[in-house]
């Protein structure tokens, strides 16, 4: 489903006059008849529940478990048509921000909702370089974490404690001191990230540097070491830029909808932030890369590939990276991360993994269990394979994943925060258990 631009609705009518974008029921429980409007292909769940058998009824309510159906919010940042493969920021398509932009100018278009003159592209990129170093005792903070650490939980719980440094963020309402948290979520994370690495390698922090930009930045945190030079190969710089760009926004995603949903109690964004990424971690959403890399080690070799798909098909196993909820088509970030592993493979050398993973698609794609589910490879496919041939382990992939999309959660916090609509996200619930019971006392158990 794509995003759409929406107005408020006025209140509906209980009527028996036809009208057009309007949604006639009738309720065969009283025999009467409801006008809903429907605007931008959407009707309020709201109206439904003016629909009532009698005084005492609640009114109904619709029942969407897992938002299948449900658009929570209006928003005009990110236009997925799911079913033609098409993904745009702010009306950009992704393949001509991926050819033709920086992270940082993505960014800056997602929060803002324009790309940056020169003079502000200047600006924007200074504000985000001065804030790249992070606190002592956060430093001291991620020494705390055990040697084995997996980095996300790192990243997380530091961002998390964030909040406790920065406590002006609580002041949602700032529109400088959101300014400011921006700044700083999206400058930091890379810091925290490489620091993560390097903590999990039992090797020194590497600092950032002003002198070159943010992709190289954290090339060199993470690979630099006290004992060498490191010059960033610009082809990997490159790359990764372009990752970061592909992965900065999905629009209402499960991480998204975290960060909405605990922003919407106008929580601190660091917390928001945290929340965000825990739900990213997860193997159905960014932890998908890391299953992706186990699933192709697992295969081992090519001709293992068809007893690893019957397996699939037997319900056994999962193929991991491939599937949407929305891309009912090939996903445009897996075919612009395709494009860009040659690339890379040049530099770093190949990986068998990528034979495996080629093979892997086509035989998926030429199979009717996989098309006529319109399962097709999403991001995670190939991300995994461009950040194995950096030589990172797999627990680093949600991490790299949660660098780009910070950009994203919080253009959506933004953009909620001065939604004069927006309440406390506070779903329904449909209670299926039982009704009032007498207490027993434990003995007569
Ligand atoms: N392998 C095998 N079968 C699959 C897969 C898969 N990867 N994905 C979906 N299916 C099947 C389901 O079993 C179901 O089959 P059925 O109709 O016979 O019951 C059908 O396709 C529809 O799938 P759903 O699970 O209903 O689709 P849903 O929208 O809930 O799931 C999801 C989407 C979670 C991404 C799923 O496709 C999946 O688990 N994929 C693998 C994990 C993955 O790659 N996640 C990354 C997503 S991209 C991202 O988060 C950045």
């Amino acid at each position: 489903m794509g995003t759409v631009e929406m107005t408020k609705t006025a209140a509906p009518v209980e009527s028996s006059t036809e009208t057009r974008d309007a949604l006639s029921v009738v309720d065969r429980r009283t025999g009467k008849s409801y006008e809903l409007p429907i605007q931008n292909g959407t009707v309020r769940a709201m109206d439904l529940r003016q629909i009532k058998t009698g005084p005492d009824d609640f009114g109904l309510m619709s029942y969407d478990p897992a938002f299948l159906n449900t658009a929570s919010c209006t928003s005009r940042i990110t236009f997925i048509d799911g079913e033609k493969g098409i993904l745009r920021y702010r009306g950009y398509p992704i393949d001509v921000l991926a050819e033709k932009c920086t992270y940082l100018e993505v960014a800056y278009l997602l929060l803002y909702g324009e790309l940056p003159t020169e003079q502000q592209y200047g600006q924007w990129v200074h504000d985000i370089t001065y804030h790249t170093m992070i606190h002592e005792s956060l430093k001291k903070l991620m020494d705390a974490f055990n040697y084995d650490a997996h980095p996300m939980g790192m990243l997380i719980s530091t961002v998390a404690a964030m909040s406790t440094f920065y406590p002006e963020a609580r002041d949602v309402h700032n529109a400088d001191g959101r300014t400011k948290q921006i700044h700083r979520l999206i400058a930091k994370m890379p810091t925290i990230a490489a620091f993560a690495y390097k903590h999990s390698m039992g090797m020194p922090y590497v600092y950032p540097s002003n002198a070159i930009d943010y992709s190289a930045n954290f090339l060199t945190m993470l690979f630099k070491t006290p004992a060498e030079d490191y010059e960033p190969n610009p082809t990997l710089v490159r790359a990764l830029d372009v990752l970061f760009i592909l992965h900065a926004d999905h629009e209402q995603n499960c991480g998204t909808n975290a960060m909405r949903g605990i922003g919407s109690a106008h929580t601190d964004p660091y917390s928001a932030v945290a929340g965000a990424a825990s739900a990213l971690y997860g193997p159905l959403h960014g932890g998908a890369n890391e299953a992706v890399l186990k699933m192709l080690d697992r295969i081992e070799k090519k001709e293992n590939i068809p007893d690893f798909l019957e397996g699939v098909k037997k319900g056994d196993e999962r193929l991991m990276g491939f599937g949407h909820r929305v891309y009912k088509n090939y996903d445009p970030r897996a075919r612009i991360i395709k494009k860009y592993l040659d690339d890379v493979f040049a530099v770093t050398g190949k990986s068998p993994l990528l034979e495996i993973a080629s093979e892997l698609e086509k035989r998926a794609l030429d199979d009717d269990y996989f098309t006529s589910r319109k399962l097709y490879p999403n991001v995670d496919f190939y991300s995994g394979l461009f950040y194995e041939a950096l030589n990172l382990p797999v627990s680093m992939f949600p991490v790299m994943f949660a660098i780009g999309r910070t950009s994203g959660w919080i253009a959506q916090w933004l953009e909620m925060v001065n939604d004069s609509e927006q309440k406390i996200a506070r779903p329904r619930q449909i209670y299926t258990g039982e009704r009032e019971r007498a207490y027993v006392p434990i003995d007569d158990r």
